[in-house]
C-alpha cells in the first residue's frame, strides 16, 4: 500500500497520508466563528486563486504584507481543514480563519448550518476541471499518474478519484445553499471580470476596501502575476510533493482546454450525463 492510495470513508474517497478518516470526522464538531471563511472547491476549480484574493483583501491589497510571509505558500496560509494535522491549528489560531476544502458538506461544521461563518462555494466548468486534474494528477507524487488521457476521463466520470464525482460534489453543496451564509461563484466568471468577482467577495465579506486597494487586489491575483509570485504559484513547495520537473501547478488558467483533449465521442457522452445529472440544478457554465 501506498501514499496514493485512495481510501474511501462514509461515501467519499480520502488519500491515504493526506487525510485520516478520524480527523475528518472530529471537523464537524468544530466550533466556527463568524469571521470564519471555508472556501469549498471540487479539485482544480481555483481553490489557490481564492486562496490569493481572501490574503490580500484582508491586507488591504498591500502586497508587501503577503511577502513578510515569504517562506509560506497560500496553502500555508490559507490551509486545507481536511489534511492531517491543520485541525488543531485551526482551534487555537487568531481570527479570521481562512480555511479551503475539498470535502462534502456532510463533513463540514455543523455550526455552519447555523449560519455561521461564511462559505465561497466555487465552480468550474466540469470539462477543464477534467482535463485540469489530469495534469494534475502527473504532478502531484500524492495521486497516482494516469495511463492516459482516456483512461483518467473514465475515472473521472467514475468519480475514482479525489473529490468524488463532480456532479455529487457541486449538488450537495448547491442543495444546502439555504443552510448557510454562502457565495456561489464561477472560476469562469472570475475569469471574464475579476474586478467585479473581487467586488462580490469583498461585499459577502463585508470588507470596506477603496477602489485603489481593490486595484492592488485584483492587480497581484490574474494568472500573469501570480505565476511570478512562488507563494502563490507552489513553486516552493518540496520536491517530493510535486514532480516539478512535469509541470507547473499554474498551468494554463484559461477556460476551454478542454477541446484540445477531449474527443468527439468523450464530448458526446460528457454532454449526456452533464444533462441528465444536471437537469434539475439551475446552474450554468461558460465553456469556452
Ligand atoms: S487544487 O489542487 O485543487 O488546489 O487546484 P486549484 O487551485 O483549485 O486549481 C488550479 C487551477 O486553477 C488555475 N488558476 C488560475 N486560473 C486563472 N487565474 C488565476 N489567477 C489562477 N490561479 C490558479 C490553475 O492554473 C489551474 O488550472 P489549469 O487549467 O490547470 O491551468
Amino acid at each position: 500500500s501506498q501514499n496514493n492510495e485512495l481510501v474511501p470513508h462514509k461515501g467519499f474517497l480520502l488519500i491515504k497520508g493526506t487525510h485520516d478518516p478520524d480527523d475528518v470526522d472530529q471537523i464537524s464538531n468544530l466550533e466556527i466563528r463568524d469571521s470564519d471563511v471555508f472556501v469549498v472547491t471540487y479539485p482544480k476549480s481555483g481553490t489557490i486563486w481564492m486562496q490569493q484574493i481572501l490574503l490580500l483583501l484582508e491586507a488591504k491589497g498591500d502586497v508587501t504584507a503577503i511577502n513578510k510571509f515569504s517562506n509560506y505558500s497560500n496553502a500555508d496560509l490559507v490551509p486545507w481543514i481536511e489534511v492531517i494535522g491543520t485541525r488543531e491549528a485551526f482551534i487555537t489560531a487568531p481570527s479570521p480563519r481562512f480555511r479551503v476544502t475539498h470535502l462534502l458538506h456532510q463533513f463540514m461544521p455543523l455550526a455552519l448550518r447555523q449560519k455561521k461563518g461564511k462559505v465561497i462555494y466555487i465552480a468550474r466548468n466540469p470539462k477543464d476541471v477534467l482535463v485540469s486534474y489530469f495534469y494534475f494528477h502527473k504532478l502531484a507524487t500524492m495521486l497516482e499518474t494516469p495511463k492516459d488521457f482516456d483512461d483518467f476521463f473514465e475515472k473521472f466520470m467514475r468519480g475514482d478519484v479525489f473529490g468524488g464525482r463532480w456532479f455529487d460534489h457541486i449538488k450537495t453543496w448547491y442543495s444546502h445553499k439555504d443552510d448557510m451564509n454562502i457565495l456561489f461563484i464561477t472560476y469562469e466568471e472570475m475569469i471574464q471580470n475579476l474586478q467585479s468577482a473581487v467586488e462580490r467577495i469583498s461585499l459577502f465579506l463585508g470588507k470596506e476596501l477603496t477602489d485603489e486597494q481593490l486595484a492592488s487586489v485584483v492587480e497581484h491575483s490574474t494568472f500573469k502575476n501570480m505565476r511570478k509570485i512562488p507563494q502563490a504559484n507552489y513553486e516552493q513547495v518540496s520536491d517530493d510533493l510535486l514532480n516539478h520537473h512535469v509541470g507547473t501547478f499554474m498551468r494554463k488558467g484559461t477556460i476551454g482546454d478542454w477541446k484540445n483533449h477531449f474527443t468527439v465521442a468523450q464530448n458526446e457522452r460528457f454532454d449526456e450525463v452533464f444533462q441528465k445529472e444536471m437537469k434539475d440544478f439551475p446552474l450554468s457554465f461558460i465553456w469556452d
